[in-house]
């Protein structure tokens, strides 16, 4: 079946249900996913482009599946963001297919500089000379597949990584967040903060063997999955030190709702012991011009995706203020306060901000400022 997806055609499987035993894997509840990824190398290609030694970015796809994502950032990203392409699975019937999709868009593509391969993920970086953006869109955890993009990833490189196992993330099964993830999750409406800045921490581990530090610069929670784009210093040791004092623990007290960080796993609130979780990423979720200027980009931009402009709004929204958590509604009869009735006046109050992870819900420095 041949479908369209932003400005590009690509065939793709016809199944019932989409699922890992796919013959070649796509799915398009992850259109929201590609989109960002083109958004995200617009504004930093635009950005970097005012710089004269900017040649355009080399990007790296070990986990191609149908190139659907390789093709939109080859015709959706102007002629000279892109340096060059090279795509890769190792399946057989996928590279067939990212071959045929390349052909199908042939006419528009803006970057010639195109290799498409059938290797192992961890060959296909390994043998690179390295890549100024790679993008880790696997099954499940990224974690098979996180050493040898953290290697190759160049320094001012953006390394992409999406993780579809949110069941471990937030707390359905804590062992296996612990064993996977290094941390203690925590299972109730704080579960995808702590979740993503749990997936923050471990990656960054991973940098910091390989003396690189990775600072999360446009990070998110939706549908079944997570996903976050780093931006890789080379790391000098202060760089590391500062990305490890931001690994701590999140501490929440379920009488009172404060939530607090801490070096330590043992606090308590309201004289017992606080439900804690961690060690995780303390420090921003995003870089607040950058998400900005996704947001305003989305609205000019002909490849821009109207649907997704709310979302995009709402994080730009939340950027604002490095805020850790936030508080849904509901909880205000814990405080015996009556549920605020309409958000939008809340969200006029000064250091109030709207949250992508809940609907009814805001961001603030203390319940008390909200109910
Ligand atoms: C979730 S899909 C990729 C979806 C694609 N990035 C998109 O946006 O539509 C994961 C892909 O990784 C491939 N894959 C899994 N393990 C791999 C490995 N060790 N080396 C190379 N490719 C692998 C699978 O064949 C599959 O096509
Ligand atoms: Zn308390």
């Amino acid at each position: 079946m041949i479908i369209s997806e932003g400005a590009v055609k690509a065939r793709v499987p016809v199944v019932e249900k989409v699922s890992k035993e796919m013959e070649v894997f796509y799915n398009p509840v992850m259109k929201l996913n590609r989109d960002v990824s083109v958004l995200l190398l617009k504004v930093l290609g635009e950005e970097r482009k005012k710089d004269k030694e900017f040649e355009g970015f080399r990007i790296g796809s070990p986990l191609a599946g149908t190139g659907i994502r390789e093709c939109r950032f080859l015709v959706e990203l102007d002629k000279g963001l892109l340096k060059e392409v090279h795509i890769n699975d190792y399946s057989e019937d996928a590279v067939k297919l990212i071959k045929k999709n390349i052909s199908l868009n042939e006419d528009k593509l803006n970057c010639h500089e195109i290799e498409v391969s059938c290797d192992e993920s961890d060959k296909f970086l390994l043998d690179s000379c390295g890549y100024g953006y790679i993008d880790i869109d696997p099954f499940g955890t990224p974690n098979p597949f996180l050493d040898a993009a953290v290697k190759r990833i160049q320094r001012e490189g953006i390394l992409a990584v999406t993780a579809t196992d949110t069941s471990a993330l937030s707390g359905t099964y804590e062992d296996s967040c612990l064993r996977k993830y290094w941390a203690r999750p925590m299972r109730n409406h704080l579960m995808h903060d702590v979740g993503l800045r749990i997936l923050i921490r471990k990656v960054q581990l991973i940098g910091s063997q390989f003396e690189k530090s990775l600072v999360p610069i446009y990070s998110y929670s939706k549908d079944h999955y997570m996903r976050v784009f780093f931006l890789c210093q080379k790391q000098g040791k202060k760089a590391a030190a500062a990305i490890i004092k931001q690994h701590q623990y999140l501490h929440y007290c379920s009488k009172c709702l404060s939530i607090n960080t801490s070096v330590s796993n043992n606090e308590s609130c309201c004289k017992k012991q606080t439900i804690w979780a961690g060690p995780l990423w303390i420090g921003p979720l995003w870089d607040k011009k950058l998400a900005k200027n996704i947001a305003k980009t989305n609205t000019s931009w002909k490849h821009g995706q109207p649907k997704n402009q709310k979302f995009l709004d709402i994080i730009a929204a939340e950027a604002q203020e490095n805020l850790i958590g936030f508080y849904p509604f509901n909880l205000a009869r814990k405080l015996s306060k009556k549920t605020p009735k309409k958000k939008e006046e809340l969200l006029k109050r000064k250091g109030v901000y709207p949250t992508h992870f809940e609907s009814n819900a805001v961001k603030a420095r203390d319940a008390k400022l909200l109910f």
